[in-house]
């Protein structure tokens, strides 16, 4: 078989982490001429393929990039929309999320957010805490580099003197403390750029880009990206025979 034929073939490095830009959303309800939000509607449908299928390959933490400090910015239409959208899925989804073993983690900013929004966070966090299949980091009202002010702030108010900060002590005041860097980063829809999404961790992480939309993607295109992570040579700067897979800094 040529080696670009790989329909069948199964991916046999499995990233750690992988986290997603779940773009193209309102490009996919445009080209069927619907309102840009049945395009997030899809979207947060396709969602639960995707999660179910990242649990199928074994990988162990997903983050999602959901809404952005920037995506504020919108018509208040469309961020109202969103956050009835978002309510309403942890609404629908979050028992059948517990009974398959995913720990929901919220990074970014809580603030902001309707309360009833909030609580809603919050209550699916807490009861999700101890399953340990799949952790699902969901960015909502986050940005890398607020991400990166709430780090220092904190970092300040703790007390740390300037030559006690160092790139561990950063890593463990940011959102994502208690996960890995991510191994493999995916963007839908074509676009090629970071959009102020985990600037910190993705210091070495792998990129892959589609111009399938999200409401797309699905476990085939999720099976594509993975063999093509499993053809990178990861050399952390340093030569591919002395690199480690896990990054030890
Ligand atoms: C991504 O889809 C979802 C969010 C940013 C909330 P978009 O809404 O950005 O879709 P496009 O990029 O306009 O097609
Ligand atoms: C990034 O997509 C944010 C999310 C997917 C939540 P955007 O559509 O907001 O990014 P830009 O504006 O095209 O860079
Ligand atoms: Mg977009």
């Amino acid at each position: 078989m040529a080696p670009e034929q790989t329909t069948e073939e199964t991916p046999t490095r499995i990233p750690t982490h992988i986290a997603m830009i779940m773009d193209g959303n309102g490009r996919w309800a445009a080209a069927r001429n619907l309102p840009r939000l049945a395009g997030h509607q899809a979207g947060t449908e396709n969602l639960r393929r995707v999660i179910t299928a990242c649990v199928e390959f074994g990988i162990q933490y997903l983050t999602i990039y959901a809404f952005s400090t920037e995506n504020w910015g919108r018509p208040d239409d469309e961020v109202q929309g969103l956050m009835h959208i978002v309510a309403d899925v942890i609404e629908r989804e979050l028992d059948e999320l517990h009974r398959q073993g995913v720990q929901l983690r919220h990074i970014g900013r809580l603030e902001h957010l309707d309360e009833d929004l909030r609580n809603k966070v919050l209550h699916a966090v807490e009861l999700t805490r101890d399953n340990h299949r799949l952790v699902l980091n969901v960015a909502f009202n986050y940005g890398g580099r607020d991400e990166i002010v709430c780090a220092v702030r904190q970092l300040m108010k703790a007390g740390y003197q300037a030559d006690e900060v160092n790139e561990q002590t950063i890593s463990q005041y940011l959102f994502t403390a208690d996960s890995p860097d991510p191994d493999l980063i995916i963007r839908t829809s074509g676009e090629m750029r970071i959009s102020n999404f985990l600037i910190w961790q993705a210091a070495y992480s792998e990129w892959y880009f589609t111009p399938t939309y999200w409401p797309d993607f699905d476990k085939e295109e999720l099976r594509k990206a993975l063999l093509a992570f499993g053809s990178r040579d990861r050399r952390f700067g340093r030569l591919s025979n002395c690199a480690q897979e896990s990054h030890a800094g």
